[in-house]
Protein backbone atom coordinates (compact mmCIF):
# COMPACT_ATOMS: atom_id res chain seq x y z
CA UNK A 1 0.00 0.00 0.00
CA UNK A 2 1.65 3.55 -0.66
CA UNK A 3 -0.11 6.44 0.88
CA UNK A 4 0.59 9.75 -0.36
CA UNK A 5 -0.18 12.69 2.01
CA UNK A 6 1.71 10.17 4.56
CA UNK A 7 2.68 13.65 6.73
CA UNK A 8 -0.58 15.32 6.33
CA UNK A 9 -3.77 15.49 8.92
CA UNK A 10 -5.81 12.74 7.84
CA UNK A 11 -3.15 10.03 7.90
CA UNK A 12 -1.93 11.14 11.53
CA UNK A 13 -5.76 11.17 13.00
CA UNK A 14 -6.89 8.81 10.86
CA UNK A 15 -5.00 6.72 8.27
CA UNK A 16 -1.92 5.53 10.72
CA UNK A 17 -3.59 4.56 13.18
CA UNK A 18 -6.30 2.95 11.52
CA UNK A 19 -4.17 0.88 9.80
CA UNK A 20 -2.55 -0.20 12.99
CA UNK A 21 -5.72 -1.16 14.65
CA UNK A 22 -6.28 -3.29 11.44
CA UNK A 23 -3.37 -5.14 12.43
CA UNK A 24 -4.17 -5.45 15.84
CA UNK A 25 -7.71 -6.76 15.03
CA UNK A 26 -5.34 -9.27 12.97
CA UNK A 27 -7.39 -8.17 9.79
CA UNK A 28 -4.21 -6.68 7.51
CA UNK A 29 -2.97 -9.21 4.83
CA UNK A 30 -0.77 -11.90 6.17
CA UNK A 31 1.91 -10.30 4.39
CA UNK A 32 2.20 -6.33 3.18
CA UNK A 33 4.13 -3.30 3.19
CA UNK A 34 3.02 0.42 3.38
CA UNK A 35 4.92 3.24 1.66
CA UNK A 36 4.54 6.53 2.87
CA UNK A 37 4.96 9.31 0.30
CA UNK A 38 4.90 12.98 -0.09
CA UNK A 39 6.81 15.88 -1.89
CA UNK A 40 10.57 15.85 -1.57
CA UNK A 41 10.10 19.21 0.35
CA UNK A 42 8.67 17.29 3.18
CA UNK A 43 9.52 14.05 2.74
CA UNK A 44 11.01 11.79 5.30
CA UNK A 45 13.32 8.82 5.68
CA UNK A 46 12.01 5.34 6.68
CA UNK A 47 13.04 5.96 10.39
CA UNK A 48 11.48 9.59 10.23
CA UNK A 49 8.36 7.83 9.19
CA UNK A 50 8.51 4.97 11.64
CA UNK A 51 8.71 7.69 14.12
CA UNK A 52 5.68 9.66 12.27
CA UNK A 53 3.31 6.97 12.69
CA UNK A 54 4.34 6.10 16.54
CA UNK A 55 3.38 9.68 17.34
CA UNK A 56 0.39 9.30 15.27
CA UNK A 57 -1.35 6.23 16.97
CA UNK A 58 0.09 7.56 20.14
CA UNK A 59 -2.19 10.29 20.06
CA UNK A 60 -4.92 9.03 18.05
CA UNK A 61 -5.30 5.59 18.28
CA UNK A 62 -7.15 2.96 19.97
CA UNK A 63 -4.73 0.51 20.22
CA UNK A 64 -1.18 1.95 21.84
CA UNK A 65 1.98 1.74 19.94
CA UNK A 66 3.85 -0.97 21.93
CA UNK A 67 4.73 -4.59 22.18
CA UNK A 68 4.96 -6.70 19.50
CA UNK A 69 2.30 -6.24 17.56
CA UNK A 70 3.96 -2.60 17.03
CA UNK A 71 7.21 -4.09 16.47
CA UNK A 72 5.48 -6.23 13.68
CA UNK A 73 4.01 -2.80 12.02
CA UNK A 74 6.39 -0.63 12.04
CA UNK A 75 8.46 -3.00 10.24
CA UNK A 76 6.48 -2.78 7.79
CA UNK A 77 6.98 0.97 7.49
CA UNK A 78 9.04 2.63 4.03
CA UNK A 79 9.02 5.81 2.90
CA UNK A 80 9.93 6.75 -0.60
CA UNK A 81 9.08 10.98 -1.63
CA UNK A 82 7.41 11.39 -5.32
CA UNK A 83 7.55 14.53 -7.25
CA UNK A 84 6.15 14.74 -10.82
CA UNK A 85 9.36 15.66 -11.73
CA UNK A 86 11.51 13.24 -9.60
CA UNK A 87 9.56 9.71 -9.06
CA UNK A 88 12.77 7.78 -8.21
CA UNK A 89 12.69 7.81 -4.85
CA UNK A 90 8.93 6.36 -4.63
CA UNK A 91 9.74 3.92 -7.36
CA UNK A 92 12.58 2.89 -4.91
CA UNK A 93 10.87 2.73 -1.90
CA UNK A 94 8.31 0.56 -3.59
CA UNK A 95 10.96 -1.72 -5.45
CA UNK A 96 12.27 -2.55 -2.21
CA UNK A 97 8.93 -3.06 0.17
CA UNK A 98 7.62 -5.74 -3.23
CA UNK A 99 11.22 -7.16 -3.51
CA UNK A 100 10.53 -7.95 0.34
CA UNK A 101 7.18 -9.76 -0.13
CA UNK A 102 8.02 -12.24 -3.10
CA UNK A 103 5.83 -12.63 -5.01
CA UNK A 104 3.19 -10.53 -6.98
CA UNK A 105 2.40 -8.32 -4.47
CA UNK A 106 -0.99 -6.06 -5.11
CA UNK A 107 -1.14 -2.84 -5.10
CA UNK A 108 -3.62 -0.08 -3.34
CA UNK A 109 -2.80 3.35 -3.71
CA UNK A 110 -4.22 6.11 -0.80
CA UNK A 111 -4.78 9.38 -2.46
CA UNK A 112 -4.74 11.68 0.96
CA UNK A 113 -3.47 14.41 -1.07
CA UNK A 114 -5.22 17.97 -1.41
CA UNK A 115 -7.24 18.55 -4.63
CA UNK A 116 -4.36 20.72 -6.28
CA UNK A 117 -2.13 17.50 -6.36
CA UNK A 118 -4.55 15.23 -7.19
CA UNK A 119 -4.10 14.77 -10.77
CA UNK A 120 -0.13 15.13 -10.49
CA UNK A 121 -0.08 12.24 -8.30
CA UNK A 122 -2.79 10.40 -10.70
CA UNK A 123 -0.37 10.93 -13.89
CA UNK A 124 2.60 9.67 -11.93
CA UNK A 125 1.03 6.42 -11.59
CA UNK A 126 0.13 6.28 -15.34
CA UNK A 127 3.36 7.14 -15.90
CA UNK A 128 5.29 4.87 -14.12
CA UNK A 129 3.09 2.16 -14.93
CA UNK A 130 2.68 1.91 -10.86
CA UNK A 131 -0.88 2.07 -11.70
CA UNK A 132 -0.97 -1.71 -13.44
CA UNK A 133 -3.61 -3.89 -11.94
CA UNK A 134 -3.49 -1.27 -8.66
CA UNK A 135 -6.59 -0.24 -6.78
CA UNK A 136 -6.74 3.56 -6.10
CA UNK A 137 -8.65 5.04 -2.79
CA UNK A 138 -9.50 9.00 -3.67
CA UNK A 139 -10.41 11.33 -0.65
CA UNK A 140 -13.24 14.07 -1.01
CA UNK A 141 -14.03 16.24 -2.43
CA UNK A 142 -14.72 14.54 -5.80
CA UNK A 143 -14.74 17.84 -7.19
CA UNK A 144 -16.94 21.32 -6.75
CA UNK A 145 -19.30 21.38 -9.05
CA UNK A 146 -20.41 19.07 -11.97
CA UNK A 147 -17.79 20.22 -14.70
CA UNK A 148 -14.85 19.87 -11.97
CA UNK A 149 -15.89 16.30 -10.91
CA UNK A 150 -16.73 15.24 -14.51
CA UNK A 151 -12.95 16.54 -15.08
CA UNK A 152 -11.82 14.88 -11.98
CA UNK A 153 -13.53 11.65 -12.73
CA UNK A 154 -11.93 11.57 -16.61
CA UNK A 155 -8.38 12.23 -15.12
CA UNK A 156 -8.74 8.89 -12.79
CA UNK A 157 -10.69 7.04 -15.45
CA UNK A 158 -7.58 7.46 -17.70
CA UNK A 159 -5.61 5.50 -15.59
CA UNK A 160 -7.73 3.48 -13.44
CA UNK A 161 -11.21 1.66 -14.80
CA UNK A 162 -13.98 2.04 -12.78
CA UNK A 163 -14.09 -0.95 -10.90
CA UNK A 164 -10.30 0.12 -9.73
CA UNK A 165 -11.35 3.23 -8.17
CA UNK A 166 -12.19 3.60 -4.24
CA UNK A 167 -13.98 6.63 -3.93
CA UNK A 168 -14.00 6.56 0.27
CA UNK A 169 -16.29 8.34 2.56
CA UNK A 170 -16.15 7.51 5.61
CA UNK A 171 -19.76 8.17 6.95
CA UNK A 172 -20.49 4.80 5.01
CA UNK A 173 -18.24 2.72 6.91
CA UNK A 174 -19.55 3.94 10.37
CA UNK A 175 -21.48 0.41 11.94
CA UNK A 176 -25.08 2.19 12.34
CA UNK A 177 -24.88 2.95 8.61
CA UNK A 178 -24.21 -0.52 7.49
CA UNK A 179 -27.19 -1.33 10.14
CA UNK A 180 -29.46 0.99 7.91
CA UNK A 181 -29.44 -2.14 5.43
CA UNK A 182 -30.01 -4.75 8.42
CA UNK A 183 -32.58 -2.68 9.61
CA UNK A 184 -34.46 -2.45 6.49
CA UNK A 185 -33.97 -5.40 4.81
CA UNK A 186 -33.60 -8.39 7.41
CA UNK A 187 -36.98 -6.90 9.75
CA UNK A 188 -40.36 -7.93 8.78
CA UNK A 189 -41.20 -5.12 11.28
CA UNK A 190 -39.32 -2.37 9.61
CA UNK A 191 -39.37 -2.25 5.85
CA UNK A 192 -43.42 -2.51 5.21
CA UNK A 193 -43.64 0.50 6.65
CA UNK A 194 -40.62 2.27 5.32
CA UNK A 195 -42.56 4.59 2.42
CA UNK A 196 -44.37 7.03 2.04
CA UNK A 197 -47.59 5.81 3.52
CA UNK A 198 -46.47 5.82 6.84
CA UNK A 199 -43.69 8.30 6.51
CA UNK A 200 -44.05 12.00 6.48
CA UNK A 201 -40.77 13.15 6.67
CA UNK A 202 -36.89 12.08 7.24
CA UNK A 203 -34.38 14.21 8.53
CA UNK A 204 -30.73 13.68 8.65
CA UNK A 205 -28.83 15.47 11.22
CA UNK A 206 -25.45 16.16 11.87
CA UNK A 207 -24.86 19.16 13.84
CA UNK A 208 -21.03 18.99 15.21
CA UNK A 209 -19.68 21.72 17.99
CA UNK A 210 -16.24 21.91 16.87
CA UNK A 211 -15.14 24.61 14.83
CA UNK A 212 -13.22 24.72 11.93
CA UNK A 213 -10.32 23.68 14.02
CA UNK A 214 -7.98 25.55 12.39
CA UNK A 215 -8.84 24.47 8.48
CA UNK A 216 -9.36 27.73 7.59
CA UNK A 217 -7.72 27.28 4.09
CA UNK A 218 -9.42 24.29 3.58
CA UNK A 219 -12.59 25.56 4.61
CA UNK A 220 -12.51 28.46 2.98
CA UNK A 221 -12.81 27.04 -0.44
CA UNK A 222 -14.96 24.39 0.80
CA UNK A 223 -17.64 25.11 2.68
CA UNK A 224 -20.37 23.12 4.59
CA UNK A 225 -22.24 22.34 1.81
CA UNK A 226 -19.51 21.04 -0.30
CA UNK A 227 -18.11 19.47 2.76
CA UNK A 228 -20.93 17.58 4.55
CA UNK A 229 -23.73 17.35 2.51
CA UNK A 230 -22.64 16.33 -1.08
CA UNK A 231 -20.36 14.20 0.46
CA UNK A 232 -21.56 12.46 3.54
CA UNK A 233 -25.70 13.60 4.09
CA UNK A 234 -26.41 13.03 0.50
CA UNK A 235 -24.40 9.52 0.43
CA UNK A 236 -26.58 9.06 4.07
CA UNK A 237 -29.89 9.52 2.41
CA UNK A 238 -29.21 7.35 -0.53
CA UNK A 239 -28.79 3.89 1.96
CA UNK A 240 -32.29 5.29 3.74
CA UNK A 241 -34.46 5.71 0.66
CA UNK A 242 -32.68 3.13 -1.69
CA UNK A 243 -35.30 0.08 -3.15
CA UNK A 244 -34.10 -3.10 -1.69
CA UNK A 245 -31.38 -4.53 -3.95
CA UNK A 246 -31.20 -7.66 -5.76
CA UNK A 247 -28.34 -8.68 -3.60
CA UNK A 248 -26.15 -7.08 -1.26
CA UNK A 249 -23.13 -7.43 -3.92
CA UNK A 250 -21.44 -4.22 -4.69
CA UNK A 251 -23.42 -3.56 -8.37
CA UNK A 252 -26.48 -4.20 -6.68
CA UNK A 253 -26.38 -2.12 -3.66
CA UNK A 254 -24.45 1.01 -6.08
CA UNK A 255 -27.14 0.52 -8.53
CA UNK A 256 -30.30 1.19 -6.04
CA UNK A 257 -28.09 4.49 -4.34
CA UNK A 258 -27.40 5.88 -7.63
CA UNK A 259 -30.97 5.36 -8.46
CA UNK A 260 -31.86 7.16 -5.81
CA UNK A 261 -29.34 10.56 -6.52
CA UNK A 262 -30.93 10.18 -9.87
CA UNK A 263 -34.60 10.86 -8.52
CA UNK A 264 -33.25 13.72 -6.19
CA UNK A 265 -34.99 16.70 -7.74
CA UNK A 266 -32.70 19.50 -8.56
CA UNK A 267 -31.89 21.85 -4.99
CA UNK A 268 -34.25 24.97 -4.85
CA UNK A 269 -32.46 28.01 -3.43
CA UNK A 270 -35.62 28.72 -1.98
CA UNK A 271 -35.64 25.87 0.44
CA UNK A 272 -32.00 25.77 1.76
CA UNK A 273 -30.76 27.99 4.36
CA UNK A 274 -27.18 28.97 4.56
CA UNK A 275 -25.55 30.08 7.94
CA UNK A 276 -22.35 31.50 9.34
CA UNK A 277 -21.49 31.77 12.93
CA UNK A 278 -20.49 34.69 14.23
CA UNK A 279 -17.14 34.97 14.90
CA UNK A 280 -15.97 32.95 11.74
CA UNK A 281 -14.82 35.98 9.81
CA UNK A 282 -12.30 36.61 13.16
CA UNK A 283 -10.80 33.06 12.43
CA UNK A 284 -7.12 33.14 11.50
CA UNK A 285 -6.91 32.65 7.42
CA UNK A 286 -10.71 33.52 6.62
CA UNK A 287 -11.72 36.79 4.63
CA UNK A 288 -13.33 39.18 6.80
CA UNK A 289 -15.91 39.46 4.06
CA UNK A 290 -16.25 35.93 4.12
CA UNK A 291 -19.80 34.57 2.39
CA UNK A 292 -18.23 30.68 3.06
CA UNK A 293 -21.48 28.94 4.77
CA UNK A 294 -20.72 27.42 7.85
CA UNK A 295 -24.05 25.79 8.58
CA UNK A 296 -26.57 24.40 6.11
CA UNK A 297 -29.75 23.49 6.82
CA UNK A 298 -32.14 22.07 3.37
CA UNK A 299 -35.19 20.19 2.02
CA UNK A 300 -34.45 17.97 -0.48
CA UNK A 301 -37.15 16.17 -2.14
CA UNK A 302 -37.41 12.50 -3.93
CA UNK A 303 -39.66 12.05 -7.30
CA UNK A 304 -39.83 8.55 -7.13
CA UNK A 305 -42.97 6.05 -6.47
CA UNK A 306 -41.41 5.40 -2.16
CA UNK A 307 -40.88 9.06 -1.40
CA UNK A 308 -43.20 11.25 -3.50
CA UNK A 309 -44.22 14.02 -1.27
CA UNK A 310 -42.00 13.30 1.74
CA UNK A 311 -39.83 16.10 2.31
CA UNK A 312 -35.87 15.11 3.58
CA UNK A 313 -34.55 17.42 5.39
CA UNK A 314 -30.76 17.87 5.91
CA UNK A 315 -28.74 19.63 8.45
CA UNK A 316 -25.17 20.51 9.34
CA UNK A 317 -23.05 23.00 10.67
CA UNK A 318 -19.93 23.79 12.82
CA UNK A 319 -20.29 25.27 15.94
CA UNK A 320 -23.51 24.00 17.11
CA UNK A 321 -24.85 23.46 20.44
CA UNK A 322 -24.44 19.36 20.52
CA UNK A 323 -22.52 17.17 17.82
CA UNK A 324 -24.85 13.98 17.06
CA UNK A 325 -25.39 11.99 13.90
CA UNK A 326 -29.07 11.11 13.62
CA UNK A 327 -31.42 10.23 11.38
CA UNK A 328 -35.02 10.41 12.34
CA UNK A 329 -38.02 8.93 9.85
CA UNK A 330 -41.27 11.08 11.78
CA UNK A 331 -44.64 8.54 10.88
CA UNK A 332 -47.87 9.82 10.28
CA UNK A 333 -50.39 10.10 12.80
CA UNK A 334 -52.85 7.45 12.96
CA UNK A 335 -56.31 8.05 10.72
CA UNK A 336 -58.53 9.02 13.58
CA UNK A 337 -57.60 10.76 17.04
CA UNK A 338 -58.99 8.76 19.64
CA UNK A 339 -57.18 10.41 22.40
CA UNK A 340 -57.40 14.05 22.79
CA UNK A 341 -54.38 15.92 22.24
CA UNK A 342 -54.76 17.60 25.62
CA UNK A 343 -55.32 14.70 27.97
CA UNK A 344 -52.88 15.25 30.65
CA UNK A 345 -49.51 15.21 29.69
CA UNK A 346 -50.15 15.01 26.35
CA UNK A 347 -49.74 18.10 25.55
CA UNK A 348 -45.89 17.62 24.72
CA UNK A 349 -46.91 14.20 22.82
CA UNK A 350 -45.03 13.38 19.62
CA UNK A 351 -45.88 11.75 16.63
CA UNK A 352 -43.81 8.26 16.66
CA UNK A 353 -40.32 8.09 15.24
CA UNK A 354 -38.08 5.98 14.55
CA UNK A 355 -34.31 7.52 15.40
CA UNK A 356 -31.02 5.67 14.04
CA UNK A 357 -28.07 7.12 16.28
CA UNK A 358 -25.20 6.43 13.98
CA UNK A 359 -22.29 7.95 16.58
CA UNK A 360 -19.94 5.65 17.00
CA UNK A 361 -21.24 3.00 18.23
CA UNK A 362 -24.80 4.38 17.91
CA UNK A 363 -27.82 2.94 18.23
CA UNK A 364 -31.68 2.89 17.32
CA UNK A 365 -34.84 4.46 19.32
CA UNK A 366 -38.38 4.34 18.72
CA UNK A 367 -40.76 6.77 19.84
CA UNK A 368 -44.45 5.97 20.28
CA UNK A 369 -46.74 6.90 22.93
CA UNK A 370 -47.80 4.80 25.74
CA UNK A 371 -50.97 5.09 28.64
CA UNK A 372 -49.77 6.86 31.60
CA UNK A 373 -50.03 4.71 34.52
CA UNK A 374 -53.73 5.72 36.36
CA UNK A 375 -57.13 5.48 36.16
CA UNK A 376 -57.09 8.01 33.16
CA UNK A 377 -56.57 6.89 29.58
CA UNK A 378 -53.90 9.65 29.37
CA UNK A 379 -50.71 9.16 27.09
CA UNK A 380 -47.33 10.10 27.09
CA UNK A 381 -44.38 9.68 25.59
CA UNK A 382 -41.93 6.28 25.31
CA UNK A 383 -39.18 4.35 24.01
CA UNK A 384 -37.30 1.71 22.94
CA UNK A 385 -33.93 1.44 22.72
CA UNK A 386 -31.57 -0.42 21.24
CA UNK A 387 -27.83 0.69 21.57
CA UNK A 388 -25.07 -0.56 20.31
CA UNK A 389 -22.55 -0.21 23.51
CA UNK A 390 -22.95 -3.21 25.74
CA UNK A 391 -25.62 -5.17 23.16
CA UNK A 392 -22.99 -6.69 21.64
CA UNK A 393 -18.57 -7.64 21.89
CA UNK A 394 -17.74 -4.66 20.65
CA UNK A 395 -13.80 -6.25 19.68
CA UNK A 396 -14.67 -6.24 16.19
CA UNK A 397 -15.87 -2.74 15.41
CA UNK A 398 -14.13 -1.15 12.81
CA UNK A 399 -14.29 2.57 12.14
CA UNK A 400 -15.24 4.07 9.28
CA UNK A 401 -12.02 4.58 7.92
CA UNK A 402 -10.66 1.29 8.94
CA UNK A 403 -13.89 -0.64 7.65
CA UNK A 404 -13.48 0.65 4.36
CA UNK A 405 -9.80 0.53 4.11
CA UNK A 406 -10.33 -3.31 4.46
CA UNK A 407 -13.34 -3.28 1.87
CA UNK A 408 -10.52 -1.74 -0.14
CA UNK A 409 -7.68 -4.05 0.35
CA UNK A 410 -10.66 -6.82 -0.18
CA UNK A 411 -11.57 -5.55 -3.51
CA UNK A 412 -15.51 -4.71 -2.18
CA UNK A 413 -17.18 -1.67 -3.55
CA UNK A 414 -20.32 -2.13 -1.73
CA UNK A 415 -19.48 1.00 0.18
CA UNK A 416 -17.80 3.26 -2.08
CA UNK A 417 -19.54 5.88 -4.39
CA UNK A 418 -19.45 5.23 -8.43
CA UNK A 419 -18.98 8.33 -11.24
CA UNK A 420 -21.86 8.88 -12.14
CA UNK A 421 -23.51 9.12 -8.83
CA UNK A 422 -21.38 12.09 -7.53
CA UNK A 423 -21.72 13.39 -10.87
CA UNK A 424 -25.42 13.44 -10.32
CA UNK A 425 -25.19 14.83 -7.17
CA UNK A 426 -23.17 17.50 -8.16
CA UNK A 427 -26.23 18.30 -11.11
CA UNK A 428 -28.87 18.63 -8.40
CA UNK A 429 -27.07 20.95 -6.93
CA UNK A 430 -26.40 23.19 -9.58
CA UNK A 431 -29.04 25.93 -9.02
CA UNK A 432 -27.97 26.06 -5.17
CA UNK A 433 -24.24 26.58 -6.78
CA UNK A 434 -25.38 29.02 -9.01
CA UNK A 435 -27.73 31.36 -6.84
CA UNK A 436 -27.19 30.31 -2.93
CA UNK A 437 -29.07 32.38 -0.73
CA UNK A 438 -26.90 34.73 1.62
CA UNK A 439 -25.40 33.25 4.92
CA UNK A 440 -27.35 33.63 7.98
CA UNK A 441 -25.31 34.94 11.22
CA UNK A 442 -25.93 32.39 13.95
CA UNK A 443 -24.78 32.13 17.55
CA UNK A 444 -21.69 29.89 18.30
CA UNK A 445 -23.45 27.27 20.89
CA UNK A 446 -26.90 27.80 19.14
CA UNK A 447 -28.83 25.44 16.86
CA UNK A 448 -28.06 27.85 13.79
CA UNK A 449 -30.18 30.44 12.36
CA UNK A 450 -33.59 30.94 13.14
CA UNK A 451 -34.74 30.46 9.57
CA UNK A 452 -34.31 26.93 10.05
CA UNK A 453 -37.36 26.38 12.09
CA UNK A 454 -39.41 28.10 9.24
CA UNK A 455 -37.83 25.36 6.63
CA UNK A 456 -39.11 22.40 8.62
CA UNK A 457 -42.29 23.64 10.54
CA UNK A 458 -44.81 22.30 10.77
CA UNK A 459 -41.90 19.37 12.11
CA UNK A 460 -38.82 20.08 13.85
CA UNK A 461 -34.96 19.17 14.17
CA UNK A 462 -33.57 16.22 16.23
CA UNK A 463 -35.96 14.82 19.11
CA UNK A 464 -34.06 16.78 21.96
CA UNK A 465 -33.89 20.01 20.33
CA UNK A 466 -37.23 22.25 21.55
CA UNK A 467 -37.38 23.63 18.09
C1 LIG B 1 -15.09 15.31 7.51
C2 LIG B 1 -15.26 16.80 7.35
O1 LIG B 1 -15.21 14.66 6.28
O2 LIG B 1 -16.06 14.80 8.40
C3 LIG B 1 -15.17 17.49 8.69
O3 LIG B 1 -14.25 17.32 6.48
C4 LIG B 1 -16.15 16.87 9.66
O4 LIG B 1 -15.41 18.88 8.54
C5 LIG B 1 -15.98 15.36 9.70
O5 LIG B 1 -15.93 17.42 10.95
C6 LIG B 1 -17.06 14.71 10.54
O6 LIG B 1 -16.78 13.35 10.68
P1 LIG B 1 -17.27 12.55 11.97
O7 LIG B 1 -17.07 11.12 11.62
O8 LIG B 1 -16.42 13.02 13.10
O9 LIG B 1 -18.70 12.93 12.17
Amino acid sequence: MVLFGATGDLARRKLLPGLFHLAVAGLMPEHYRVVGSAPAAVALGDDEFREHARDAVAEFGRSKPQGEAWEAFEATLGFGAADPEDPQPLLDAVRRAEQALGGRPRRLFHLAVPPAAFSSVVGLLGDTGLAQDARVIVEKPFGTDLPSARALNATVHAVFDESRVFRIDHFLGKESVDNILALRFANGLVEPVWNRNHISHVVIDVPESIGIEGRSRFFEGTGTFRDMIVTHLFQLMGFVAMEPPTSLRAQALRDEKEKVFQSLRALDPAHVVRGQYTGYRDEPGVDPHSDTETFVALRAELDNWRWAGVPFFLRSGKSLAEGRHLVTLGFHEPVLRMFPLDAGHGSGRRANELVIDFDDPGGITARFLAKEPGPALRLENAEMVFRYAGSYDQQFALEGYERLILDAMLGDQSLFTRADGIERLWEAATPLLDDPPPVEPYAPGSWGPDSIRRLIAPYRWSPQDPR
